[in-house]
C-alpha cells in the first residue's frame, strides 16, 4: 500500500485530529499539525515528525500563510479535521443568524476554502480528506437528532463534491469525505464505543488505499462506502 510520507492535519490540538497527527507520525510520516495557537504542548510535546503550525480554520489569512509555507506538491495528504457541534439546542427555529453562521462556516465553508487554497501543496495522486460524519448523510438520517450539526456536515459533503469535480479531480487529486465512527473525544463524549486511536488507525488505512486512485468518495473508518 502506498505510504503517506508527508501530511497536513488541520485541527490537531486534541481529539481525533491530535490522534491522527500522532498516529501518522508513529507510522513514519512527517506531519504538519495545525492548532489555533503555537502552544508548545500542541500536539504531542517534542514529538518527532510533528511540526506545529498556527492556523484558525476560519481565518482566510491563515489559509494564505499555510499555502505559502511549503513547496507545491510537497504533501501526500491534506486532512481537514477541525469541526464544532453547534448550539446545544440544535433546533432550526431557535437558531440565531450568528449560531448558524459560526456552525456552517467552521464545518462546511472554511474547510472547502482552505482546501482550495492549499490544493497546490498536495502532490498529483495525493488526497484531500474532510472529516465529515455519517450524520452528514441525508439518506441515512433516520432519527433527525442534532439537526443543525447534521445539516452542516451535509453542506460539507455537498461542497466537497463541487470542489472535487471542479478542481481536485481534474488536477489528479482525490477527495475523501470520512466518517470516523462515534469516538471518545470532547465532542463524542465518554459513551462512545471507539477510542480515537481505533478510529484514526482505520482512517489512515482508508487514506493510504486511496492514494494514486483519484476519486470522490464518502467512507467510514473501516473503508465502508456510505450513502450520500
Ligand atoms: N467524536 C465523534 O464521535 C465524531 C463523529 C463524527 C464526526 N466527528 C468529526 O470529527 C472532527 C473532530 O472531532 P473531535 O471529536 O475530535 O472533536 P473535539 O475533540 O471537539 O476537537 C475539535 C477540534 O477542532 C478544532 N477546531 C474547532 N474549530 C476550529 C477552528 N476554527 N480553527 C481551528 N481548529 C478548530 C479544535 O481546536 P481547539 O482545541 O482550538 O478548540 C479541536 O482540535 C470534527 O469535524 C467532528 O465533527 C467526530
Amino acid at each position: 500500500m502506498p505510504k503517506i510520507q508527508r501530511a497536513i492535519v488541520v485541527g490537531a490540538s486534541r481529539g481525533l485530529g491530535r490522534a491522527l497527527a500522532e498516529t501518522l507520525a508513529d507510522r513514519g510520516s512527517q506531519v504538519v499539525a495545525t492548532v489555533r495557537s503555537n502552544r508548545p504542548t500542541d500536539p504531542r510535546p517534542g514529538a518527532g515528525g510533528i511540526e506545529p503550525f498556527a492556523l484558525d480554520l476560519d481565518h482566510a489569512a491563515d489559509h494564505d500563510r499555510l499555502a505559502a509555507a511549503f513547496p507545491a506538491g510537497h504533501f501526500d495528504l491534506l486532512f481537514v479535521n477541525a469541526g464544532v457541534s453547534g448550539p446545544d439546542h440544535q433546533r432550526a427555529e431557535q437558531a440565531s443568524v450568528e449560531e448558524v453562521g459560526a456552525l456552517f462556516t467552521t464545518n462546511a465553508v472554511s474547510p472547502i476554502a482552505l482546501a482550495r487554497r492549499a490544493l497546490p501543496l498536495v502532490r498529483p495522486g495525493g488526497v484531500v480528506a474532510f472529516m465529515s460524519s455519517r450524520m452528514g448523510s441525508v439518506g441515512l438520517n433516520d432519527d433527525g437528532a442534532l439537526e443543525l450539526y447534521r445539516a452542516s456536515k451535509a453542506a460539507l459533503n455537498s461542497l466537497s463534491r463541487s470542489f472535487a469535480v471542479k478542481e481536485a479531480l481534474p488536477a489528479g487529486r482525490g477527495v475523501l469525505v470520512l466518517h470516523p465512527g462515534w469516538v471518545q473525544t470532547d465532542m463524542g463524549g465518554t459513551d462512545a464505543p471507539l477510542t480515537a486511536l481505533e478510529s484514526v488507525s482505520g482512517l489512515c488505512d482508508v487514506i493510504a488505499a486511496a492514494l494514486d486512485h483519484p476519486a470522490h468518495a464518502f467512507r467510514d473508518y473501516r473503508g465502508i462506502e456510505l450513502d450520500w
